[in-house]
């Protein structure tokens, strides 16, 4: 079997497997092509793939050659127009919002994976690319709020007087909200919590952290482990108690998402409004719409002395870690799908494997994504 590995477009810096991962492979019994300088913007160059046992081949010898493709982020049209029929192809496809991607890999009979989508069960843990970007992504947005608040995070009593430690406010306490409220207090800040899921309180307390509760919410234990839309009333209730939060706060990192659906509301523009000047708001669901309503994606602002800073690719400017943990990930998701001779090996029987395909035999196989598509 030959795994081609694509080279991701800029702004991307990540690069789906390093050469520690292509060294599983190529011991896999896989061979393994690389494209010219896919690693180079996560510091892999070349000759270190060539070392892991890989062969560097250009975008049209790759795509020509390979069984399967691996990239972090969906083909290009250039990729598309030359992907081959019955090529499986493995990415981070985001297809509840990309449907339109999703319907040409059926069309061209593609055999696409999307890891995004991999069920979140015990076994799928150490494949689940959503925990390893998520994990990045909270620790980097406290390192990005540090830097741009005027003030510091820990307390310091000094000769020139005591330095009281910063305050800071967690919308959403998933694997970003955990691994920020983590590194927040790391760094010295008094930490509040905000979440829909009470389970969440204990780990909240546990790593330090204060959890705002707020009454009435809608906890779907069937929704597996994530949230689900709120009602009116509650939405009403948590936006005050936000409101209330927010004013006191010097740092706001909003997390909260819902799978396929756009990012709960929950900071209004009057609550930025009423903000002390000089505070900062990263908000980590901007490309889904923001939990703050100031929010634009991809864009630093300043609202009445509020800095607020949508950025959803923080995975992107720590290439070399993400690029670690994602190739980690794809690999043991792969061998699910790999047998002992080094060949492809599809197994509909595997919850993982079923629940992450998304397109197969010029058709969408995976329910929800074929709900949304059909609606
Ligand atoms: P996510 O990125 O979908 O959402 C982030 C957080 O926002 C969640 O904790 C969610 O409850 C919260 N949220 C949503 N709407 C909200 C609202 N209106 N107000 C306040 N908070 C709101 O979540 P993530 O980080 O992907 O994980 C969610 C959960 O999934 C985890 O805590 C865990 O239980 C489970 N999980 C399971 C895994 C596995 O078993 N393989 C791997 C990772 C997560």
């Amino acid at each position: 079997m030959i795994i081609g590995i694509l080279k991701e477009e800029s702004p991307e810096n990540r690069v789906a497997l390093l050469p520690e991962s292509v060294a599983t492979l190529t011991k896999m019994l896989v061979t393994v092509l690389v494209e010219k300088d896919a690693g180079l913007r996560a510091f892999a160059a070349d000759a270190d793939y060539e070392a892991a046992g890989a062969k560097i081949a250009s975008r049209a010898e790759l795509i020509a050659q390979s069984d399967m493709l691996i990239k972090v982020n969906p083909p290009s049209d250039d990729e598309l127009a030359q992907i081959r029929e019955k090529t499986v192809f493995l990415a981070v496809l985001n297809p509840f919002f990309n449907t339109g991607l999703i319907k040409t890999l059926a069309q061209k009979n593609i055999t696409a994976f999307s890891l995004d989508v991999i069920p979140r069960t015990s076994r799928a843990q150490s494949m689940d690319i959503l925990s390893s970007m998520a994990t990045v992504s909270g620790y980097k947005a406290v390192l990005t709020a540090a830097n741009a608040l005027p003030k510091f995070f820990p307390m310091f009593m000094t000769a020139a007087g005591t330095i009281t430690p910063a305050k800071v406010l967690i919308l959403g306490a998933g694997v970003a909200g955990l691994q920020a409220l983590a590194t927040s207090r790391k760094l010295g800040a008094v930490v509040e919590v905000f979440d829909v899921r009470a389970a969440v309180k204990e780990e909240v307390v546990g790593l330090g952290g204060k959890f705002v509760e707020v009454e009435g919410a809608i906890d779907d234990k069937a929704a597996g482990g994530y949230a689900v839309e709120q009602t009116d009333e509650f939405k009403r209730k948590q936006a005050a108690a936000v409101h209330d939060h927010a004013i006191k706060s010097d740092v706001i990192i909003c997390t909260a998402q819902i799978p396929g659906k756009k990012a709960p509301l929950l900071l209004k523009r009057e609550t930025v409004e009423a903000m002390k000047p000089g505070s900062v708001i990263i908000d980590l669901a901007a490309s889904t719409g923001g939990n703050c309503e100031v929010t634009r994606n991809d864009e630093t602002l300043v609202y009445r002395g509020v800095k607020i800073i949508g950025n959803s690719s923080f995975p992107v400017d720590m290439p070399s870690d993400a690029s670690k943990m994602f190739g980690k990930n794809v690999i043991n998701f792969l061998k699910l799908m790999i047998s002992a001779k080094g060949e492809f090996n599809l197994n509909w029987d595997d919850d993982i494997v079923k629940g992450t395909c998304v397109t197969h035999n010029h058709e969408i196989v995976h329910e929800r994504v074929k709900a949304m598509i059909n609606v």
